[in-house]
Parts: C-alpha cells; sequence; structure tokens
C-alpha cells in the first residue's frame, strides 16, 4: 500500500495490524471448501478504508476497544459480503487485481460465499450482544440492496435523474461508510449528537467516494484492479453521463441512449458514449459535486477538537476521491 495511506494509517496502526488477524480469524469455518475460498479472499485484500473510518472515528473522540474492533470486522465482512454478490450482480470477473470469486468459483458459489459472510458478520455482534452496532449496521444492509436493486431497475428503463443516482448511490455506498463511522463512535461514546454528526461525514463522505468510483469506469487505467467501462455495459447509468444527458439535444440522446440500449456490449459503440460524455464535461462537472461533498464532509469534521485521528480523517476523505486504486 502507499506511503500516502500508511500516512492515514499511523495514528492506529497498531490497531489495524490487530484488526487483521481478527477479521482473518472471524471468517474461519469446518468447511474445507469454505476456507479454501475465504483464505483466496483475505490474501486480496482491499484498501480497508471502512475499518480506517471505524478506527479513525472511535479514536477522535474516544479510546479503542473491543467493541470497536469487532465493530470494523463486521463492517469489513458485510462489505467483502456485498463485493462477493455484487460481482455476480455486475457479471464481473476481476476484483482486487485477481479472478473474482464467481470468475473461479462460479455464481452458484460465489452467493454461498456472499451469504456466509453476511451471517459471520452478524454472528460476531450477537455473540457480543453490540446491539446498538448492530442496528446502525443493519439498516446499511437493507439499504444496499434496496440500491443495488433499485439500480437495476433504472438501468432497464434507462431514465435516471441526478436525484435517483444520489439515492443509488446513498444507499449502495454511503450508508455503509456513515455506518462506519456512527459505530466507530458509537464504540466509545453514547453522545447520541456526536454519533449522528458521524453518521452525516459519512453519509457525505461515501457519497463522494462513489463518484470517484464511477469516474475510475469512464478511465482505461489498468491499474485499478477492476474492469473499466462495465457500467455502460450494465446500463448503469452514472452522473458524467446523467449530467451529458441532461446537457444535450433531444437527437443527441435518442442516439445515445439507443447505443446503450441495443449496442451496449460493443466496446467500438461503448466508446463512443465515452467520447460524448467527455465532449459534453461530464467528467468535469462530476469532479466538481465530488469536491463539494468532499468540502461539506470536512466542515463538519471541523466542528471536532485537532487531533492526529482528525487529521487522518481528513486525509482519508481526501485519498478517497483522489486515489487512483
Ligand atoms: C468498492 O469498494 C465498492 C464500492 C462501494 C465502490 P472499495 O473500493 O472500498 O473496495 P476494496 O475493499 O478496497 O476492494
Ligand atoms: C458498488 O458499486 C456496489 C456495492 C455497494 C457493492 P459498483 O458495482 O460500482 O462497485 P465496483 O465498481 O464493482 O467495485
Ligand atoms: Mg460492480
Ligand atoms: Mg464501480
Amino acid at each position: 500500500m502507499s506511503k500516502a495511506v500508511d500516512k492515514i494509517k499511523e495514528p492506529i496502526a497498531p490497531h489495524m495490524e490487530a484488526f487483521e488477524r481478527k477479521f482473518k480469524d472471524s471468517m474461519k469455518s469446518s468447511v474445507p471448501l469454505l476456507d479454501k475460498i475465504t483464505t483466496y479472499i483475505v490474501k486480496r485484500k482491499g484498501k480497508q478504508i471502512r475499518p480506517m473510518f471505524v478506527f479513525l472515528s472511535a479514536q477522535s473522540v474516544g479510546e479503542i476497544n473491543e467493541s470497536s474492533y469487532r465493530a470494523a470486522s463486521l463492517i469489513e465482512l458485510l462489505h467483502t459480503a456485498t463485493l462477493v454478490h455484487d460481482d455476480v450482480v455486475d457479471d464481473s470477473n476481476e476484483r482486487r487485481g485477481f479472478f473474482s470469486v464467481n470468475a473461479l468459483w462460479k455464481n452458484k458459489i460465489a452467493v454461498l460465499i456472499g451469504d456466509f459472510l453476511l451471517s459471520k458478520g452478524l454472528l460476531l455482534s450477537l455473540d457480543n450482544d453490540d446491539f446498538h452496532l448492530l442496528k446502525i449496521v443493519s439498516n446499511a444492509v437493507k439499504e444496499m440492496s434496496e440500491g443495488e436493486l433499485l439500480q437495476i431497475e433504472k438501468a432497464r428503463r434507462l431514465d435516471i435523474s441526478e436525484e435517483v443516482y444520489f439515492d443509488i448511490i446513498t444507499k449502495k455506498t454511503a450508508t455503509l461508510i456513515a455506518a462506519c463511522c456512527a459505530a466507530g463512535a458509537a464504540s466509545v461514546t453514547s453522545d447520541q449528537k456526536i454519533i449522528a454528526m458521524f453518521k452525516e461525514f459519512g453519509t457525505l463522505t461515501g457519497i463522494a467516494f462513489q463518484i470517484k468510483d464511477d469516474l475510475f469506469d469512464f478511465g482505461s487505467d489498468e491499474g485499478i484492479g477492476k474492469p473499466t467501462g462495465i457500467d455502460i455495459k450494465e446500463k448503469k447509468m452514472t452522473l458524467p453521463l446523467i449530467y451529458a444527458l441532461n446537457n444535450s439535444s433531444w437527437a443527441e440522446k435518442r442516439r445515445i441512449i439507443s447505443i446503450i440500449k441495443n449496442h451496449n456490449e460493443e466496446s467500438e459503440e461503448v466508446r463512443k458514449v465515452i467520447d460524448f460524455v467527455i465532449a459534453k464535461k461530464g467528467i468535469e462537472y462530476a469532479q466538481q459535486v465530488m469536491t463539494d461533498y468532499k468540502n461539506r464532509a470536512i466542515a463538519l469534521l471541523h466542528q471536532l477538537p485537532e487531533s492526529p485521528a482528525r487529521k487522518s480523517l481528513e486525509d482519508l476523505i481526501n485519498y478517497a476521491i483522489n486515489r487512483n486504486l
């Protein structure tokens, strides 16, 4: 991982190390096939920004404790479960620079692995009576499923507005990041005002984070560890495209929609859509909106007293929108 990330992790470095061991243990199973697949997953760990949000939020208002660890494991388990399912839904064969679970073991097994990880997360909290954390996180899980389904529904009709786009990304991504920050804070304080502030901070950050992810899809970046150009292939309408469509003539709109509807599997045609979005300045627009969300998140953060953890949270959100992975 990069130097920038190491610097962000500095105030919580020992906690992140201990977390990795606990996280690995939390996936254990006596079924050999399950063990083989979870070992494969743990080896290709992601950026782990969600546990970082949990620990940094906790540390900026209190002392990290065992329940902070369980919150981090619970959320990373749920996140991993949704990625395994998401690659089935998106028919994607690459994740974190390697084959996705569905690519190696097929959809049937990927669906069951996702369910297993989800239930392991829930049990981890239940076994420790972490009901307040479960309450925060379970809502996020419900919203993630709703967000992905709303996205599929909209992809079929191709009629999405900015408002619906924000609703989708809030549900599928921002709510879980909000849960990270809220659960992190809730693991060290019972002050509801502080917890609510962290939830709002996480929501704003999560929206910016997903806009960045959607921007990646318009690039041709080889190094991000997952395919690009697949959103249009899956008829996913994201902010740059929505903006471009809203700022074009009826005829242009019709031409682009027709490509997305009927030629979404042909890469030369998908290229035309990408070029259209670039020409209409859809990329710049989305970058601007992303920056606005980031600034709103940072303004909230500045309500907290200054500390190394707060500084790292600020750096982490900047990393989330400037990252190249
Ligand atoms: C990917 O999340 C899914 C989105 C919500 C965009 P991350 O980019 O955090 O994935 P990993 O865990 O680092 O692989
Ligand atoms: C994020 O959306 C979905 C989840 C919340 C799991 P994407 O489908 O854009 O995520 P990537 O690009 O596959 O990581
Ligand atoms: Mg996907
Ligand atoms: Mg994506």
